[in-house]
């Protein structure tokens, strides 16, 4: 119906294609069914994908691609899998459509994942954030991240939030924090 204003995970991957730097590592913070992940392992050199849901990490695994590393647990435990600095973190928060509801992200995970995705985030890198507060815990985590962001130093990390105006307030919508590119290896 629209060309640009729609669906928010695609806006993420076209302001990614379009501005990111360096494409060598990646993380998918919530597979699922790998749409997101489908995507990164097109455009990044490695790829590390982490589901709560072992369904979701087989189905994947069962894809057989060569350059992703599919995780089968939380995404606060980045640093115990990636010893090495990330372009871009994306995260596609909530439940998966279609599946139970009751395996959605949590405000505490989330918020403890997104501050250790700032620590492993490259110079220059990106992290996207794909926020649904249309339900009760979406409304919490939604909450809990706009405390986040709003309190990070604007020196070290751009934060622009992408909203529909003329929607409900419970729609989707989709954050971008990018670090710093001035102390970028040259
Ligand atoms: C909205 S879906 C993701 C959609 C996915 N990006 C896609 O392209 O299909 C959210 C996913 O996050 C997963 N999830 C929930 N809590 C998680 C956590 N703490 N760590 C990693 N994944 C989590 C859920 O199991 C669910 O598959």
């Amino acid at each position: 119906m629209y060309r640009y204003v729609g669906d928010i995970s695609k806006i993420a991957h076209n302001i990614v294609l379009n501005y990111l730097d360096s494409f060598d590592v990646a993380i998918d913070a919530t597979l699922g069914n790998g749409h997101d992940t489908d995507f990164l392992v097109n455009h990044f050199g490695v790829v590390y994908s982490f589901d709560i849901q072992k369904i979701a990490c087989q189905n994947y695994s069962n894809k057989n691609i060569s350059n992703v590393n599919v995780i089968n647990d939380s995404h606060e435990n980045f640093k115990l899998y990636i010893d090495k600095p990330v372009d871009l973190i994306m995260y596609n928060l909530g439940f998966l459509p279609g599946a139970n509801k009751d395996i959605t992200t949590n405000h505490l995970s989330t918020i403890k994942s997104i501050k250790s995705g700032l620590e492993i985030l490259n110079n220059g890198g990106f992290i996207a954030i794909c926020v649904y507060p249309g339900h009760n815990e979406g409304k919490i985590e939604s909450s809990c991240i706009s405390d986040l962001i709003e309190t990070l130093p604007k020196n070290e990390f751009g934060v622009m939030v992408h909203k529909f105006a003329n929607r409900s307030s419970s729609a989707p919508y989709l954050v971008i924090i990018e670090k710093n590119h001035a102390n970028m290896k040259e």
